[in-house]
């Protein structure tokens, strides 16, 4: 056994160390071990992380960081591209990235591991475990402990890859992508128990040419989060469940705001989630706007709230702005769209009374509650109902047992 495995080893160290000579000229290598990284979990690895940055980061020829596999012991660490020359830099985690059982080491820095300024980064592979356990027993026990870091934070960057990436334990979001262009998340893996406080799967905010696809996010908040100044996001074949669905917003907190624009959702299965997919906005002035959204091939399975509008978003009905939100929605489009509500209200569209939503489409929308029945609750301005909503209801009846369409009407201030 000792003979086969040390012989594999001495296999693996030639391929390694044939990989390494044989692409020299193209391509620059740091393996995190070569850099004083131990695999035991317990020794702090940062500083080999930084280094191997730095170095990649100062090559002009594609440069990869390798992580073998293990467990690696990372603190909060910050990878700057201002400076860097480098525009191909993949890293490549056959490990587990693990942060310090003490949340105090992160829990005040805002983010754990976090990308600012970089270009042409991928992340392939590996899991980020940023060990949450001990910072929700704080929390739960009402003392004051530190709000969380974002497990792994891309900033103001372009052409991002992650490709295959787990994140487990997250302290606060799992996966944030803020002010960047064009990013590319694949098979991405979130595991975080449907109670988990704060804890975003995939949080897009700022950001152009976004694509995440072919995913998996369990998670007690939004399975992916589409926040202010998003456009061109394209979301496909995504599994949500637990948490709280695909989110626009909340949105329309600020007077000024950038909209939400060109985001597509499409092939997503929702299991026992709070919501399927829903706009949220603030009841308070703003020109913030949502437009050219596309919601499409969606499966739900027991969701609370499958379709909804929500133009007065306030959690727990606690210091709620009671104006009316500014916020413009239009142009969205639910097509195809079939399961079962996990509540009466399976469709719901409580929109803004001063700015009432316009060119909301449904089509080939069926869901059941119960087995039975579906209940569209629409609160907005009948002016401004969407044109085929009859058309639909009449299908509807046909197709169920009983259908409850509940219009409230009301006057719009304009
Ligand atoms: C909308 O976004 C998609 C990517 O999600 C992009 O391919 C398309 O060009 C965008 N459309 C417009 C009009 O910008």
């Amino acid at each position: 056994m000792a003979g086969a495995l040390s012989f594999f080893h001495a296999f693996q160290y030639f391929l390694l160390t044939f990989f390494h000579y044989s692409s020299i000229a193209v391509n620059a290598n740091y393996n995190i071990q070569s850099l004083g990284a131990k695999s035991d979990g317990k020794t702090d690895c940062t500083k080999a992380f930084l280094s191997a940055w730095t170095s990649a980061c100062a090559s002009t020829q594609p440069a990869t960081i390798y992580v073998p596999p293990g467990r690696y012991l990372l603190g909060a660490a910050t990878f700057a591209g201002k400076s860097c020359k480098n525009t191909a830099i993949t890293i490549q985690i056959d490990g587990t990235l693990v942060a310090p059982s003490d949340f105090n080491v992160i829990g005040n820095s805002g983010n754990w591991i976090k990308f600012e300024s970089v270009t042409g980064v991928s992340v392939i592979g590996g899991t980020l475990d940023a060990q949450e356990a001990n910072l929700w027993a704080c929390k739960s026990s009402g003392k004051s402990c530190p709000t969380g870091a974002t497990t792994l934070a891309f900033y103001n960057s372009n052409n991002i890859i992650m490709n295959g990436l787990s994140s487990i334990n997250s302290q606060k979001f799992n996966i944030l992508v803020d002010g960047c262009h064009n990013a590319k998340l694949v098979r991405i893996k979130v595991s975080a128990p449907g109670n988990s406080p704060n804890n975003d799967g995939i949080h897009v905010e700022e950001s152009t040419g976004v694509t995440i696809m072919n995913s998996r996010i369990g998670t007690g908040d939004d399975c992916v989060f589409i926040g202010p100044g998003t456009s061109n996001l394209w979301i496909e074949t995504i599994a949500c469940g637990p948490g709280h669905g695909i989110s626009i917003g909340s949105l329309g907190w600020d007077l000024q705001e950038p909209g939400v624009q060109n985001v597509t959702v499409k092939s997503a299965t929702f299991t026992g989630t709070q919501n399927g997919v829903r706009v949220k906005t603030w009841a308070r002035p703003s020109n913030g706007f949502v437009k050219n959204i596309l919601f499409q091939h969606l499966v739900m399975v027991n969701v609370e709230n499958p379709i909804i509008i929500d133009q007065n978003y306030c959690p727990d009905d606690h210091n709620c702005p009671n104006q009316v939100s500014g916020v413009k929605i239009s142009d969205v489009t639910y097509h195809d769209i079939h399961g079962s509500s996990a509540t009466e209200t399976a469709v719901k569209f409580d929109c803004s009374k001063g700015n009432p939503c316009s060119d909301i489409t449904l089509e080939d929308v069926k869901l059941t509650y119960k087995m039975s029945r579906l209940i569209l609750h629409v609160l907005t301005p009948l002016g401004s109902l969407p044109a085929q909503l009859s058309q639909i209801a009449a299908c509807l009846f046909r197709k169920l047992f009983t259908v409850f369409i509940l219009i409230q009407e009301y006057r719009p201030y304009t």
